[in-house]
């Protein structure tokens, strides 16, 4: 990290010779205007500098590129020119140390080949089947008589899909160690944007650091027994997995890809779960739509085959995640020099292409700030549209190897809600984000929950 901070001062000098740019306040930079304004400065900046820029942000130099065509050359990276590792190094390694995403070029193609056989249709049929008694589970704790007031939304759903991860992935139930667990993750997560990169105690970034510890220790406690007895999950199969030369993962790659799996699987979910449950509350008659829809399918659980059929599920979904892309912001860093539009950006660079301000680009995006899943209904002209104006999911090598599974998942947990569960939010309320972290509900969401009667 010393090492970065030292290349970036450099890389610093030569951006600020090469690229239009600001410096902004003393220390902090832009940090808290990306943090907290991120379309409104990132769209300010771009309209003044064109679609590349430098930023001062969390105490070193970034570039930002910003739109469609950046998002493609970024995220496509055709001539191998930018690091994943060296990018996401600076806010996750630490907490989430050679995850898949956080290895590059040959060595990620590799991992990744091993990795793709959990994801194939076989095994999302699976799965889909595992999920159903565990949200059935959870769903008959949310509320004990008729209606709940202020339910608080995005913890609920985050103990409901770290339940499914573990039922999935690790083929097993947690018990009481369900919390720590969870909150572990939450550290971990939190510990990425921490303003202060240095373990004080009682700091994000001290807390990041004793839940990896925490993670490790539960992760490695099982790989001895879980070779030795392997199941179908996803923990099984990285225990067994073996390249054409017989070479397997080490203990450790298996933990450390645990660790990062587990974490990818359930807090982008649990948060695309929020941002449907917020505008399906702000929006009654889409979520009277979606639940007929789902009534009209008979069946208590969705299986695997039904769930094509929930079309009114995946159009919201689409445009939750247009409005709030969970991985708001996607960070690199260059390994070689790169030519962009009329633009030079030197070796050793960090660089971020952001989901969230294309999705908000009303270029692309008419009306952007409305909530219209129709966007994504059946007379869309593929055609008018860029490859790379919607990237929920990223791009390239490295594009999210969960998708299928995260759709699965979603339509799989909004079915069930849907027939069991009515909510609605005060007439003005407007969900709150916090941009600290993940985007999320800064007051966990507060709903109020009403049980229908089957
Ligand atoms: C709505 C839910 C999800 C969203 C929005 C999302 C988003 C993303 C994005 C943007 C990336 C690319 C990051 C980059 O290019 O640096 C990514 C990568 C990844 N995601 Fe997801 N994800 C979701 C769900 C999941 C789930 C459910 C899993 C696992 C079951 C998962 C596993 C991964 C993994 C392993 C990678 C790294 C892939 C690689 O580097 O080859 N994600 N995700």
């Amino acid at each position: 990290m010393i090492l970065d901070l030292i290349a970036d001062q450099r890389a610093g000098q030569r951006l600020k010779n090469t690229l239009p740019g600001e410096k902004g306040l003393p220390l902090v930079g832009h940090s808290l205007d990306f943090l907290y304004r991120p379309v409104e400065t990132a769209l300010r900046f771009e309209s003044k500098h064109g679609p590349v820029f430098w930023l001062s942000i969390f105490g070193m130099t970034a570039v930002v590129m910003v739109g469609p065509d950046a998002n493609k050359r970024v995220l496509l990276d055709r001539e191998k020119a930018f690091s994943n590792a060296r990018g996401w190094d600076f806010f996750i390694g630490q907490f989430f140390k050679r995850g898949i995403m956080l290895l590059d070029f040959d060595e990620h193609r590799f991992h990744r080949g091993i990795m793709q056989a959990a994801f194939k249709k076989q095994a999302l049929m699976q799965y889909v089947g595992r999920m159903n008694p565990v949200i059935q589970g959870s769903l008959n704790t949310w509320c004990d008589g008729r209606s709940r007031k202020n339910f608080a939304v995005l913890p609920h759903f985050k103990q409901m899909t770290l339940n499914i991860a573990t039922e999935v992935f690790m083929g097993e139930r947690l018990g009481p160690e369900a919390d720590a667990i969870n909150q572990a993750f939450v550290d971990c997560v939190l510990a990425g944007t921490a303003l202060i990169r240095y373990p004080v105690p009682g700091g994000r970034w001290h807390k990041g650091l004793k839940a990896r510890n925490k993670l490790e220790q539960f992760f490695s406690s099982r790989v001895v027994e879980r070779r030795r007895n392997p199941g179908s999950d996803l923990f099984s199969q990285l225990c067994l997995a073996q390249d054409e030369n017989g070479r397997r993962f080490s203990d450790a790659d298996v933990v450390n890809h645990m660790i990062f799996l587990m974490m990818a699987a359930h807090d982008t979910s649990t948060l695309t779960l929020c941002a449907m449950f917020y505008y399906l509350a702000k929006h009654p008659h889409w979520q009277q739509t979606l639940r007929e829809e789902s009534l009209a399918l008979n069946k208590p659980a969705a299986d695997y085959a039904d769930l094509d059929r929930l079309t009114g599920i995946e159009k919201v979904m689409k445009e939750a995640l247009r409005l709030m892309p969970p991985v708001h912001g996607i960070p690199r860093r260059t390994v070689k020099p790169v030519q962009f539009n009329d633009v030079t950006i030197p070796e050793d660079t960090f660089v971020i292409v952001s989901p969230f301000v294309t999705h908000h680009m009303e270029k692309y995006w008419p009306n952007a700030q409305q909530f219209d899943p129709e966007r994504f209904g059946n007379t869309v002209d593929k055609a008018q549209q860029h490859p790379y104006q919607y990237v929920p999911f990223g791009g390239g090598a490295h594009k999210c190897i969960g998708l299928h599974f995260a759709e699965l998942q979603i339509k799989t947990i909004m079915h069930q809600v849907l027939l069991n569960y009515r909510w609605q939010v005060p007439r003005h309320y407007h969900m709150p984000i916090n941009f600290t972290t993940l985007p999320n509900p800064a007051d966990g969401l507060p709903v109020k929950l009403i049980r229908l009667q089957n």
